[in-house]
């Protein structure tokens, strides 16, 4: 295998030092993380906190690169998420200091500005930004703020981060019911559109507001009708982050949305009269293929992804509610060939993490999860083997990739959530 991704031999990379390995799986400690932020608060502005904002990151069971085409997808919330505790102020500056990077950043609502040193505070002004541009009347506000979805790993740690943020400015200015819930992932997803700069659709957004315990979202992306779909018990979620840089994926994932356009341009020109296609959700696999010859190669390819993984986000749904894991495996393992043969999102990193959760035991399948070129796949496992396909990926992943991964399982969790704290 390290021929095949041209790694010179060297020892296969170990955990890192002190850590236990296989390393344990996640065990969500959720009290314990409200206390380590209310404490900072404590500890970084004087009293104590009136509010926590939390929401989560997500993996996406199936339906990837669909949601900017209009398509439908199927995440889970994660149970880790981004925590922010507040006070509101009775000006209008915002001061924020993030637990992780040990940083402060403070700006006035009324001037939010992209600021290149700390890109984490883009998510915070742009929030500000995108709420103030859908006409409400915001406070300032201090805050802390604490995450643990892994960062830059495609778990939607941005999306967090902006649902949370969100949450907090309009409890902090006594909105908390101003924007109803589809409004509030919309308004997030245009602070990462137009202040952060990241063309990304509104899957991330989406889920970390309204995502159900125990449940994943069928989303569909053009009505932002939603279907919650119940997590079947027969079965449990893996994640494996390759911890491969993902260098390409901003340039990469803005190629691929404008040539779906492309592929899209040349269809409308191309399909009968009366046939409205305004994205390649409203074009069929037969469609596509009466048509191949219009296209030129790498965009038939691109949109042949598209086709057929809104076809199996479909099917995937229907064996979810039938209880039938072995077909939910199936669509995932060919949602994660057609990433990799058509799209070309995948990368060497996350082709061996999925070849090693499909070798585990009890795994029905896998794939790459979010943009790709890199970050994290995801595998459906048979509840109890959860360690077992962890300790697989840890034997298998770094002799193959020459990196050390991590490991990660968990429940689908709740959406975006705002608690008034005691102030006994
Ligand atoms: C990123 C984007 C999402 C979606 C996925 C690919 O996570 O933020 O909007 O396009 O990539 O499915």
């Amino acid at each position: 295998m390290s021929k095949d991704l041209n790694i010179p031999d060297s020892p296969t990379p170990g955990p890192p030092a002190g850590e236990i390995w296989p390393r344990p799986l996640e065990t969500p400690a959720a009290e314990t993380r409200t206390q380590n932020v209310i404490e900072a608060f404590h500890r970084h502005f004087d009293g104590a906190p009136t509010h926590l904002a939390a929401a989560p990151g997500r993996v996406n069971l199936i339906g990837e690169h669909t949601d900017y085409n209009d398509g439908f997808v199927l995440p889970v919330a994660l149970h880790r998420d981004i925590r922010v505790a507040l006070r509101p102020r009775d000006d209008d500056t915002v001061r924020t200091y993030s637990l992780e990077y040990g940083e402060w950043f403070a700006f006035k609502l009324s001037q939010p500005e992209f600021n290149r040193r700390l890109l984490w505070s883009n998510y915070v002004q742009g929030m500000a930004w995108s709420l103030q541009e859908a006409g409400l009347r915001l406070r300032g506000m201090d805050a802390v703020i604490s995450g643990n979805v892994p960062r830059g790993s495609g778990l939607s740690s941005s999306a967090a981060l902006e649902v949370a943020v969100a949450k907090a400015l309009l409890a902090a200015a006594g909105l908390d019911d101003a924007l109803e819930n589809v409004a509030l992932a919309k308004a997030a997803q245009r602070a990462e559109n137009q202040f952060v700069g990241v063309n990304c659709g509104i899957m991330d957004q989406f889920i970390s507001v309204l995502a159900q315990k125990s449940h994943a979202l069928l989303i569909d992306c053009r009505s932002l009708e939603y279907e919650l779909i119940p997590f079947p018990t027969k079965a449990a979620l893996v994640i494996g982050n390759t911890k491969a840089s993902r260098s390409l994926a901003g340039s990469a994932y803005n190629e691929r949305r404008r040539q779906c356009e492309e592929g899209v341009a040349i269809l409308q020109k191309v399909m009968p009269r009366g046939h409205e296609v305004r994205a390649l959700r409203d074009v069929s696999w037969e469609e596509l293929e009466a048509h191949q010859s219009d296209l030129p190669e790498l965009i038939y390819q691109r949109c042949r992804h598209v086709v057929t993984e809104n076809e199996r986000v479909h099917k995937t749904v229907a064996a979810l509610q039938r209880g039938d894991m072995v077909s939910v495996g199936l669509y995932m393992e060919r949602s994660h060939a057609s990433l990799r043969d058509d799209y070309a999102v995948s990368s060497p990193a996350l082709d061996a993490m999925v070849e090693a959760m499909l070798n585990a035991p009890g795994c029905f399948g896998a794939r790459l999860t979010g943009a790709g070129f890199g970050g994290c796949a995801v595998a459906l496992v048979q509840p109890g083997q959860e360690q077992a396909v962890a300790d697989a990926i840890y034997a298998q992943y770094p002799k193959s990739a020459q990196i050390w991964p991590e490991v990660y399982t968990t429940q689908p969790g709740p959406g975006a959530s705002i608690t008034r704290l005691d102030q006994g």
